[in-house]
């Protein structure tokens, strides 16, 4: 019974899966608070998405740039809004995701901000 279940599940699975290209790959980059926790600001994240570029792994695939935590300010302003860090984004956000955007084809995501699980 269970074996027949999974069949039927993988028949439905396959005709409405969509040959279109969409989530044949996971996100594939680089996460910056894995390697430095909170520790970063642009200069570093930029040297890293160059030394993606200048090794080939942009063009192998790994286009992403993962910030995740700590590029925001603890607290938000008094609207509500998430608030960028200005030490580590001295030239705004704009800017950094210029700046990587036109790097082969980098992108930059931003984590989730003041949400932050850790702080400093
Ligand atoms: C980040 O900086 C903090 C504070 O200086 C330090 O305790 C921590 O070890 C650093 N983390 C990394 C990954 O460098
Ligand atoms: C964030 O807001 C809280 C509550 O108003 C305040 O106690 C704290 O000092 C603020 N932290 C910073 C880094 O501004
Ligand atoms: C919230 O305030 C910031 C400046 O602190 C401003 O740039 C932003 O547009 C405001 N957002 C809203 C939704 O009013
Ligand atoms: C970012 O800002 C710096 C300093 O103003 C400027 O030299 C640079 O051209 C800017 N980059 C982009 C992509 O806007």
């Amino acid at each position: 019974m269970l074996r027949q279940l999974l069949t039927t599940a993988a028949l439905v699975g396959s005709s409405t899966a969509l040959n279109n290209g969409v989530g044949k790959l996971p996100k594939m980059g680089y996460d910056m608070f894995n390697a430095f926790e909170c520790n970063y600001t642009q200069t570093t994240v930029v040297a890293q998405a160059e030394a993606m570029v200048k090794h080939r792994l942009v063009k192998a695939g790994y286009n992403s740039i993962i910030l995740d935590d700590c590029y925001a300010l603890v607290n938000r302003s008094a609207n509500g809004s998430i608030v960028a860090d200005p030490a580590k984004w001295p030239y705004g956000m704009r800017n950094f995701t210029d700046t990587i955007n036109a790097m082969e084809r980098t992108r930059a995501i931003r984590g989730r901000g003041a949400t932050n699980s850790k702080t400093s």
